[in-house]
């Protein structure tokens, strides 16, 4: 069953996710070598208490283990649920990739971008520019009527042409009172297939995408999901309403 937002509900998800983007839009200015990404995630937790919420993120448990971070940060092949360190200091020509989750008075918020440090490698930068392209492209089939593998389709169809590895072991979901409810969203299938969305489903959509591979690696904090051959990945990720008018970002500032 996928949860239909009541307009009471869409009150408290509008809070939550304008929050979330406002602390992802304040940490994102905060990226500069020099910086390590223990200290992101310290600002981060400050950026929640001043933006009204809390990191949904911090003592999530899954599979018996608890994130320890507020905040999820990935640098260059760490694909997604990187955890902030002292020792991992953000350099010139970095991709680092910040996923912010928040819950305000019961409701979750949830959005990701990935930040160029300087001059990047041209190839890096195309990749970011087309995740987040395939973001755009994913949202745009989120119309009532529409069903989840349109959404996946209209994703997979803008990375297609690039050769990228479009990770598969992570998916976009429904999110509200929840971070992951039903349905899941893959970033690539066939259009017209699985769930039918209805006005008032609260979708988190988030093309996770690499340069090289789409296999990935699990480091041994148990978290950090890496790309298999070590080449660069982008993950960008908006919380979005279904209506009958279309598609209505959340996540904006
Ligand atoms: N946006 C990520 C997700 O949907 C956030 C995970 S938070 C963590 O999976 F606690 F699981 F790391
Ligand atoms: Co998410």
């Amino acid at each position: 069953m996928i949860d239909l937002k009541s307009t009471e509900e869409l009150g408290g998800m509008r809070a939550a996710c304008a929050a979330a983007a406002r602390v992802l839009r304040d940490l994102c200015t905060l990226v500069v070598p020099g910086v390590t990404t223990a200290g992101l995630d310290q600002a981060a937790k400050g950026l929640m208490l001043r933006h009204g919420c809390e990191s949904a993120c911090h003592g999530y448990v899954v599979n018996r283990l608890t994130y320890p971070g507020h905040i999820c940060v990935s640098v260059n092949d760490e694909v997604v649920h990187g955890i902030g360190s002292a020792s991992r200091v953000i350099c010139e020509g970095d991709l680092v990739s910040l996923d912010v989750v928040v819950r305000r008075e019961g409701f979750i918020g949830d959005n990701a971008r990935t930040v160029l440090v300087g001059g990047v490698a041209p190839a890096a930068r195309r990749l970011c520019q087309d995740t987040e392209r395939a973001l755009l492209a994913g949202i745009a089939a989120a119309r009532a009527g529409n069903r989840v593998g349109d959404i996946s389709s209209a994703i997979q169809s803008v990375l297609t042409p690039g050769g990228y590895g479009i990770v598969r072991d992570f998916v976009g979901h429904g999110v509200g009172r929840k971070m992951h409810e039903e349905p899941q969203i893959p970033n690539f299938g066939k259009a017209g297939s699985g769930p039918k969305l209805l006005s008032g489903m609260t979708l988190a959509i988030e093309p996770m995408v690499n340069l090289g591979t789409h296999k990935i690696v699990m480091a041994s904090d148990g978290w950090t999901a890496r790309t298999a051959d070590g080449k660069p990945s982008a993950h960008f990720e908006h919380t979005v309403l279904v209506t009958e008018e279309g598609p209505e970002i959340l996540t904006l500032p």
